[in-house]
């Protein structure tokens, strides 16, 4: 039995007073129950405090991004390694806005999953297709691609501490999620091609996220397809309710 995953992508958003509140806040409506894995993924700024917010609780700490080097003449970026040192288990990499706004390839996304699984990160690898590539029946192409590529070189030891997000693009911000079907769909492509890449065991242990206007009222629905393991949440993790809401239905 795969335990369900909810993570809360905070993406630039909350200021350090307001994310300490809805840290706490999801802390205190959790009230240590542990049927549900959860992280939160806020700002890097925001790591450290909102790291002492979570401590000792069942929500663990994720970032959103890091560089993949531990340290050396990168101006701007963050290593894995000082995410660790700050308390981080996860760390989010391949996003969509990565991919489209900062051009990231995924070669680069590869670097960046081998490095932070070596420095002891667990990894949240997101792929997911445009629109123009769903409706040019591309879906599954792009997402073989995404996860050939990513994931190169990647061992069945290694996938144990990978979670992938189905994150369609045309789904993220937009209100517009998947249906159960579609994501359904997309998720056992997923697990069928990394049994392929990797082994089948692997693939039957991989936990896989939906992520995409992801709300309380949707969540039950998509979170009861065989293969949608958790959820990538964005929007609907800035409000203690609405985040603690989706949890619930994936209990
Ligand atoms: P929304 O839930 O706001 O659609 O964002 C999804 C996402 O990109 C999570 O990584």
């Amino acid at each position: 039995m795969r335990k369900k995953f909810i993570a809360g992508n905070w993406k630039m958003n909350t200021a350090s007073i307001t994310g300490e509140l809805l840290a706490a806040g999801i802390v205190k409506g959790l009230a240590g129950d542990t049927r549900v894995t959860v992280a939160v993924c806020p700002p890097f700024p925001f790591l450290s405090r909102i790291g002492q917010a979570v401590h000792g609780t069942p929500v663990a700490l994720g970032a959103q991004n890091c560089y993949p080097k531990n340290d050396g003449a990168f101006t701007g970026e963050v290593s894995p390694t000082m995410l660790v040192d700050i308390g981080c288990q996860y760390v989010i990499v391949g996003h969509s806005e990565r991919r489209q706004i900062f051009k990231e390839s995924d070669a680069f996304i590869n670097e960046k999953t081998h490095a932070a699984l070596k420095a002891g990160l667990k990894v949240i690898l997101c792929i997911g297709e445009t629109l123009d590539e769903r409706k040019a029946n591309r879906t599954e192409a792009v997402l073989d691609t995404q996860l050939t590529g990513s994931l190169a070189n990647i061992t069945a030891d290694l996938l144990a501490k990978i979670v992938i997000a189905y994150e369609p693009v045309w789904a993220i911000g937009t209100g517009l999620n998947a249906t159960p079907q579609q994501a359904q769909d997309a998720h056992a492509f997923v697990r069928q091609r990394i049994g392929q890449l990797c082994t089948k065991a692997a693939a039957d242990a991989l936990v896989i996220q939906y992520g995409g206007s992801v709300k309380p009222d949707n969540a039950a629905t998509l979170l009861s397809q065989p293969d949608v393991d958790g959820a990538l949440v964005g929007g609907a993790s800035l409000k203690v309710e609405d985040f603690l809401g989706i949890i619930r239905a994936a209990r």
